[in-house]
């Protein structure tokens, strides 16, 4: 059994900063942003996480013709949750007064919408019959804006879907290494608890403000490589297990870190750059949001027709990452 995609939802805050901005406050430029990364602009919100997920849920739930009351799980995905608990998802169905639905969260950082639609797949073939997804993410809370090698990455936004049951297949390949933790990461405010410096006592020396919670550190180069071997593994696992090649997907939505591991994924599984749905340059990395934002996007410009064959992967702190293919 497959699913499908009843309706969907975003919401970008309305602030946009440029890579000139970020030229004002840190040793960068436009010309190198551009370049390494893709990025032109991105959203910064001054609005909570879940007033991002509460827009972007409503939003979905209407477009796909239902009412709250009409949900019966609702599954949300944050790295950057205003509360350490109650969970966002319960934020999300409170606001909504989606009354008759189970919430909770997801923690697979940008690999996480995939990680929830997994989910969700299982869930439809156990009874349940409409479920919302929301990834919401205001990864500017959590951003040091005096590290250059971050700060131009990151932006905030909310992606959601509501997804039911449906003909085709849904195949999935979902991964995780763990050895990886210290490359990425974010502490909790007021926690000391030393675990990166075990995990690798160089790390201190590469993150001289290591113990400074509450903000994201992140070895670049070494998340880059396991980005690209984790994109075609996840995705060619998924199309072997669906019977099918790359090739024969119509349509890929991709996390959204870097255009450069996006084009060394499409030359790795001989793609045409094409395929893969970009938009980078407009909103940076969101995290969990960049592949609901991508959907919502395809949705309104009509692409996302019956039929097509669509991949999705999504890789990030963890290290996780996960692919997908279904019918839509
Ligand atoms: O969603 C979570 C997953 N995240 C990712 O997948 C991110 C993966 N990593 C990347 O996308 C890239 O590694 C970055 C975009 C973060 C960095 O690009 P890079 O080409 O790997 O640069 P680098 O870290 O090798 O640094 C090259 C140089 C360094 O200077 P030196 O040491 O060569 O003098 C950096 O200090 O670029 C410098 N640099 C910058 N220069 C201008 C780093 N950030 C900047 C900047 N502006 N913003």
């Amino acid at each position: 059994m497959g699913l499908k995609i009843l309706g969907t939802g975003y919401y970008l805050p309305e602030k946009v900063v440029t890579n000139a901005d970020f030229a004002k406050i840190v040793e960068t430029s436009d010309e190198w942003i551009v370049k390494r990364t893709g990025m032109k602009e991105r959203h910064i919100a001054s609005e909570p996480t879940h007033v991002m997920a509460e827009k972007a849920a409503r939003m979905a739930v209407e477009r796909a013709g239902l009412s709250p009351l009409d949900i019966d799980l609702i599954l949300c995905t944050t790295v950057t949750s205003d509360y350490i608990t109650p969970a966002l998802a319960c934020i999300v169905q409170g606001a909504i007064g989606a009354k008759n639905a189970a919430a909770f969260d997801i923690n697979a950082a940008c690999a996480a919408f995939v990680y929830a639609l997994d989910m969700a797949n299982m869930y439809l073939q156990h009874g349940y019959h409409h479920v919302l997804i929301v990834s919401a993410e205001g990864l500017s809370k959590i951003t040091d804006y005096t590290d250059r090698s971050t700060c131009v990455l990151f932006g905030d936004a909310a992606g959601a879907c509501v997804v039911g049951k449906g003909e085709g297949d849904f195949q999935s390949v979902l991964g995780s290494d763990g050895t990886g933790a210290h490359t990425l990461f974010a502490r909790r405010p007021l926690n000391d608890i030393p675990f990166v410096e075990q995990a690798d006592p160089q790390s201190v020396d590469h993150f001289p403000d290591v113990n400074r919670p509450g903000v994201l550190y992140m070895d670049g180069r070494e998340v880059y490589k396991f980005a690209v071997n984790a994109m075609s593994t996840a995705l060619k696992g998924a199309c072997e297990k669906d019977g099918i090649t790359p090739a024969d997907l119509d349509l890929i939505i991709p996390h959204q870190a870097n255009l450069r591991i996006i084009q060394s994924a499409a030359k790795e599984l001989g793609l045409p750059l094409e395929r893969f749905y970009v938009n980078i340059d407009r909103y940076g990395n969101t995290s969990s949001a960049c592949i609901p934002v991508a959907l919502a996007e395809l949705d309104e410009q009509g692409r996302l027709t019956p039929g097509k064959k669509v991949g999705m992967v999504g890789f990030g702190a963890g290290l996780v990452y996960g692919g997908c293919v279904f019918t839509l």
